[in-house]
């Protein structure tokens, strides 16, 4: 190619990738695929890196990002970017109205222009020639930071005007903000990488505007919706703020698509309610909506007061996120025993209601996001949601740190953590007040105690008048205390009582199952039973021992050794015993299919009363299991007529081989059922 040519090629490659850029990003609807679209850019670098003189400043090559800066430097704003009047209310908005209406001398209803207030940076774009040429921050109002270098990272910011018609010079401001859906996967991406995540889409936007390595900044996932002109030379705007959004739409910039005119007072109202109707749904954050006079005529009249406009207003959403001192951690204690850290708060307005306590999930979280008592923290609520601490404003000057406590905070058992998992508990368990509601209604249930007429609401009322304080209470309950319970008379009382009584005489699986112990069900119960045939033989079972029971692995194992380890358990249980629950001796399994369990047995040579499998099957029906070649752990070879290497194998190894006639004994359960 002659120099020329190539210099054409790149002009038309930027201009392609340029409309494929406004495709994508600002409409939302590309026509290339992104390896198309990669392909077309790698051929402009390779052409920008052989002809470095080809390359300009609107080369979509540049929005990889530049070699980082030292400092950002100052930018005076041509015109001060201004900040908005808040509004709170409904009554507030239409105080603003009234205003206007009486400044302007009217009776006659405004049109405004609502818009979605962003929850991102402000930021002032210059186009010469319809040439982007430099962008700053807001900084103060009258001098902000020059981020040229950041922006143009920015797929969604056109590096060159489109159509026609823009002004010589043409000062467009809006906000830039990192979609919701960009800020979760960075934040994904952050957390694998071992790095700190961003408490919010905002701060994530700030914090990728302010790299000084636009590199970095072109790897967020940035965005940006124009709002407003700043500044002109050289051309003319429409009359209103309406066609002036629509105008820039034409010259290929992002405008909201969720803005658009209202009438009059009821028109905000309205708009108001729907944006919070939305809010969740829109691929935005957003912390209020905004009005502003349509008409610029009539904006001109009004003019400003100190640094806001007259002629526009943000009616904000009560704030989700707030900041407030932590004053200290409290642990809860949950159901399970899952012990819980609560903060509790310096009061504070946030999402609509006053908050003093909020959640810290677990000890994982408040190390991760490395809070401290003292410290200044950010709450967020939003809508129902319980409020939680997100993160921290700022380190406090006497910071106490937060420690799990060793014991729980309501019984005083030992707290524990098991491994892998991030929740501690109270290892309590029946005596643990915190707990024991919940344990009582358990151990009342039909499949455990089977106590008839103690449901939850009972148990409820029964905890609450202390009337039971441990589980073992049940069995002291006098009648005319729960008769005069609520909803209870003499006779239900009675019933009540006699149905504790009758369930003094149960069995052992079902007391072990009424126990609660973590991960042990009606089924471990049963086998639990069935393997120890005592309850003091379980209670003394080491981790080994309980392992060694069908379904039992070494974390339920776990849990029933830390249950029956636990003093205040030991204590409960003594006096459940004491208090005559009693069971039937649990008999050896008669259960056929438990008679061979755990033998393994190999068939070998020809059968003359049955086939081998025949013999297989009936050696399964006893739970035996049937292998197909000799090992160190076969029970016994069945060696019929003409029995081989097998047989060989077994003498050698010192294992039993059984005849024929043997393995008819063996199966005789069978048969004489
Ligand atoms: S207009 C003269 N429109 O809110 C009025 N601002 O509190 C200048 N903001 O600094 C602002 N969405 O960062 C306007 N649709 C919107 C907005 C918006 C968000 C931010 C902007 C500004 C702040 C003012």
């Amino acid at each position: 190619m002659s120099n020329t040519q190539v210099s054409r090629r790149a002009k038309e490659l930027r201009a392609i990738l340029n409309h494929h850029n406004y495709r994508y990003y600002v409409l939302d609807d590309p026509e290339i695929s992104d390896a198309k679209y990669d392909r077309l850019l790698r051929e402009l670098q390779d052409i920008e890196a052989a002809h470095p003189e080809l390359q300009t400043l609107d080369s979509p090559t540049q929005r990889v990002g530049a070699a980082p800066l030292s400092s950002f430097r100052q930018v005076t704003h041509i015109v001060p970017m201004l900040s908005l009047a808040n509004a709170f209310s409904d009554k507030e908005i239409s105080a603003f109205d009234k205003r206007l209406r009486e400044r302007l001398k009217t009776d006659t209803e405004l049109d405004y222009f609502a818009e979605p207030k962003l929850d991102g940076l402000a930021v002032s774009l210059l186009y010469k020639g319809g040439l982007l040429v430099q962008a700053s921050t807001r900084g103060d109002g009258t001098t902000g930071e020059d981020i040229t270098e950041n922006i143009r990272t920015i797929g969604a910011i056109p590096l060159t005007l489109q159509g026609q018609g823009w002004p010589a010079m043409l000062e467009v401001r809006g906000e830039v903000y990192m979609p919701k859906k960009g800020f979760q996967a960075l934040n994904e991406h952050l957390l694998k990488a071992g790095k700190k995540p961003f408490i919010n889409p905002r701060n994530a936007a700030a914090g990728s505007l302010r790299q000084l390595d636009s590199r970095i900044t072109a790897q967020r996932p940035l965005a940006m919706y124009c709002y407003a002109v700043g500044h002109i030379e050289g051309g003319t705007l429409p009359d209103t703020q309406a066609k002036t959004l629509a105008r820039l739409a034409d010259w290929g910039l992002r405008v909201c698509p969720d803005a658009r005119i209202v009438r009059g007072v009821e028109g905000c109202h309205q708009y108001y309610q729907e944006m919070v109707k939305k809010r969740p749904q829109l691929p935005y954050e957003i912390d209020g909506v905004v009005f502003k006079v349509n008409n610029f005529a009539l904006q001109d009249v009004l003019g400003f007061v100190s640094r806001a406009p007259r002629w526009a207003i943000a009616r904000k959403f009560p704030a989700e996120e707030e900041t407030t001192r932590l004053k200290a951690v409290e642990f809860q204690v949950g159901r399970t025993g899952a012990i819980t850290p609560v903060a509790r708060l310096e009061p504070v307005f946030v999402g609509g209601a006053t908050v003093s306590n909020a959640s810290l999930h677990n000890m994982d979280e408040i190390r991760r996001i490395d809070v401290h008592i003292g410290d200044t923290v950010i709450i967020k609520r939003a809508g129902d949601v319980i409020p939680k601490i997100v993160g921290v404003a700022k380190k406090g000057q006497q910071r106490i740190r937060i420690e799990l406590p060793s014991h729980c905070p309501v019984c005083g058992s030992l707290v524990r953590t098991e491994e892998g998992e991030v929740i501690a508990r109270c290892s309590g368990g029946l005596y643990c007040p915190a707990q024991l509601k919940e344990r009582i209604k358990h151990f009342a249930s039909r499949k455990a105690m089977d106590i008839d007429g103690l449901g939850d609401k009972l148990v409820d009322q029964l905890f609450d008048r202390k009337l039971i304080e441990h589980i073992d209470d049940l069995y002291h309950l006098e009648c005319d205390a729960v008769a005069a319970l609520e909803r209870m008379g003499k006779k239900s009382a009675e019933n009540l009582i006699n149905a504790i009584e009758a369930s003094k005489n149960t069995t052992l699986p079902r007391f072990i199952y009424a126990l609660g112990i973590r991960e042990v069900g009606e089924a471990t119960a049963k086998n639990l039973a069935e393997h120890f045939l005592s309850l003091e033989a379980i209670q003394h079972a080491t981790k080994e021992d309980l392992e060694a029971v069908d379904d039992v692995g070494p974390v339920v194992a776990a849990h029933i050794v830390a249950f029956f380890r636990e003093p205040h358990n030991q204590e409960i249980l003594g006096r459940l015993l004491a208090a005559g629950i009693h069971w039937d001796k649990v008999k050896k399994q008669t259960d056929e299919r438990a008679l061979l369990k755990g033998n393994i047995y190999v068939l070998t040579g020809v059968l003359h009363t049955m086939t081998r499998h025949e013999a297989k099957e009936k050696l399964q029906a006893l739970g035996a299991k049937v292998s197909g070649s000799v090992s160190k752990k076969t029970t016994a070879v069945i060696a019929g007529e003409k029995a081989g290497s097998k047989r060989i194998k077994a003498e050698k190894l010192g294992i039993d081989i059984l005849s024929e006639e043997q393995l008819q004994q063996l199966l005789a359960p069978l048969t004489t059922r």
